[in-house]
């Protein structure tokens, strides 16, 4: 009887809960260069600004640009702990981005992109990015890059749906970027960046960007499972891919599903027949650039980066292991908690199960058993 009540109450409660999601709408946030902007009247300027985001935990829902294709090349949106210029005395920033960093730290995350042509990029329904509050998104800078002279009196820029309530799914991102020297003359040159993932839940992938300089060819994402025989048809699966001569904006791409451990390899093709030296990767216009950004979600936020076949993970992130975590194979693998009835049994000696237990270890914390 007094269950029944209870799943009663439970029944009642989740009623209410729904109503209250149901009824709450989207806070717009506006992100636009101040009209009073100047300085920055050159060809082919990256422009960037800020604004705090809410002191309460917030999930990013919908972006909407704010711009024309005639003025506005591109726009991206970074998440940062603390933006490269931080707004002081509640002026609004706006700093020359094309030298200087969008973030103030290095761990930058990608959230956005809007480019002539490329399609706008809609998050899955019940999908947000974790903002504000304590999240290792306190400021989202836009970035907005003007290829003729920013007109006087522009406010380009981006309207974001935040909300209060939770959403089931918690957008995150795969991000990969190589080190690397391209020979000349050369009708085909492969950069190859191999991670695997290290989180420990699956991952639904739902858009993808792509980036290269001018001699990049083709972007593309594959899973090789280790095991083919369990997976035939995906032991070697393109999960993603982009042209990067293509607007650099995100496109959608086939939802597919990232286990644990999946190995990922992202690949860029660069073709550099009419270069007669040698080109190394970094930041300007000289240099090339191989990167991809897949845009997934999963039931906790989780963002990591593969540099050069190094896995890292942002370990603010709550999806994600710290830097300092290891993982190792359980000491005692077969141990149990034994049944009352079973304990003068096993005092006598214990039982070597057949689960396989995997223990993560903190260091210098306790130990959290999550699988097996
Ligand atoms: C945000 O920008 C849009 C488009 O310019 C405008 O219609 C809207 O009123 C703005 N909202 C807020 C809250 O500033
Ligand atoms: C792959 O999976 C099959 C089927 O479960 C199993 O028989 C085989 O031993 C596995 N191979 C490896 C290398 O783990
Ligand atoms: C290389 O140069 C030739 C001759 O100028 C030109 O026809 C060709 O399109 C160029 N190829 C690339 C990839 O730029």
């Amino acid at each position: 009887m007094g269950a029944r009540l209870g799943l009663a109450v439970l029944l009642l409660l989740y009623g209410f809960v729904s109503v209250a999601i149901a009824a709450s709408a989207p806070v717009i946030f506006n992100i636009t260069i101040p009209k009073s902007a100047s300085g920055f009247e050159e060809e082919d300027a990256y422009i960037c600004t800020t604004l705090p985001l809410p002191a309460q935990p917030m999930k990013l829902v919908g972006v909407e640009p704010i711009a024309k294709q005639e003025i506005v090349h591109h726009i991206l949106l970074f998440g940062c702990s603390v933006p490269h210029v931080e707004p002081k005395d509640g002026n609004q920033p706006v700093w020359d981005c094309k030298r200087a960093r969008t973030c103030g730290s290095f761990e930058e995350t990608i959230l956005y992109g809007w480019g002539r042509n490329a399609p706008k990029l809609e998050l899955p329904k019940g999908v947000g990015f974790s903002v504000g509050g304590s999240s290792s998104i306190r400021y989202i800078v836009a970035q907005l890059h003007y290829l003729s002279p920013k007109p006087k009196g522009d406010s380009s820029g981006v309207s974001l749906s935040l909300q209060k309530d939770p959403v089931p799914y918690s957008a995150g991102m795969l991000s990969y970027a190589s080190w690397f020297s391209i020979p000349p003359r050369k009708k085909e040159h492969l950069v190859i960046n191999r991670c695997c993932y290290r989180g420990f839940q699956p991952l639904s992938t739902f858009a993808v960007r792509v980036h290269t300089h001018g001699m990049g060819r083709s972007v593309f994402m594959v899973r090789q499972r280790v095991n083919a025989t369990l997976a035939p048809k995906n032991a070697l699966d393109v999960i993603a891919k982009g042209d990067p001569l293509a607007p650099q904006g995100f496109n959608p791409v086939k939802r597919s599903v990232i286990y644990p451990g999946d190995p990922l390899t992202v690949t860029c093709a660069f073709e550099s027949t009419n270069v007669t030296h040698w080109v190394s990767a970094g930041p300007s216009h000289d240099h090339e650039m191989c990167n991809m950004y897949l845009m997934v979600y999963s039931a906790i936020p989780h963002i990591e980066m593969c540099n050069d076949g190094e896995g890292m993970v942002a370990d603010t992130q709550p999806g994600s292991m710290p830097h300092s975590a290891l993982v190792t194979p359980d000491p005692f693998p077969g141990w149990r908690p034994p049944k009352p009835s079973d304990k003068v049994k096993a005092a006598s000696g214990a039982q070597v199960g057949t689960l396989d237990t995997l223990v993560f270890v903190r260091r210098g914390g306790p130990s959290v058993e999550v699988g097996q």
